[in-house]
């Protein structure tokens, strides 16, 4: 599991969007008044949408002041979860998971490849500045693993060479099929169905 890390350029401002801002009414309303605070993780998803995939510090200070919350308090939610960006993760963001059964499939396999293909450390961004990646815990997906998170999207069953090939058309801007690299359909059999013929 990484540390998270915390962006060393930060812009000395942020605001919601107009169009953000209504849906940040939204979401408060969902709760009491004097439980607005529970609408914490969707104000930083938010944040992080209309910011390149990334949290900066004052989007952190801004939801406190629109929470009526510590800084800090939101400051460990936006540092707990991995779904958080606290620094530039570049237009592809890959999430490795590195958890016991994609472990045990290969999963260090597949963060050789990102070390070769897109930077020594993880959080750091590819030279030609599209892609970085980290490790995750589990994503949900250990019957398929390896695997891994591109942006919305899993890629699963996975070897080296197609995670090599994934990743290159990553570097040229190419967003592959994303899915089984065997084409099972979700977690079914390899060779088909097995039961219920
Ligand atoms: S262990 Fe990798 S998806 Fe669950």
């Amino acid at each position: 599991m990484s540390l998270k890390k915390i962006s060393n350029s930060q812009p000395s401002k942020f605001e919601f969007s107009k169009e953000n801002l209504l849906k940040v009414e939204k979401e408060i309303k969902k709760y009491p008044p004097d439980r607005k605070a529970s609408a914490v993780i969707a104000l930083l998803y938010l944040a992080q949408n209309q910011n390149n995939n990334w949290i900066p510090l004052e989007a952190i200070k801004y939801i406190s002041r629109l929470l009526s919350m510590p800084y800090i308090k939101v400051y460990e939610v936006a540092t707990f979860y991995s779904m958080f960006n606290l620094s530039p993760v570049g237009k592809y963001f890959i999430q490795i998971c590195t958890t016991s059964p994609c472990m045990i499939r290969g999963a260090n396999k597949i963060t050789d490849v990102c070390k070769k293909l897109i930077s020594k450390k993880q959080n750091e961004l590819s030279e030609n500045k599209l892609c970085s990646w980290t490790e995750v815990e589990c994503l949900g997906a250990c019957v398929n693993s390896p695997m891994m998170q591109i942006n919305q999207d899993y890629f699963e069953d996975l070897d080296q060479i197609k995670a090599s090939e994934i990743i290159q058309s990553l570097l040229n801007d190419n967003f592959p099929k994303p899915g089984s690299a065997k084409n099972r359909k979700s977690n079914a059999p390899e060779k088909g169905k097995t039961t219920l013929l």
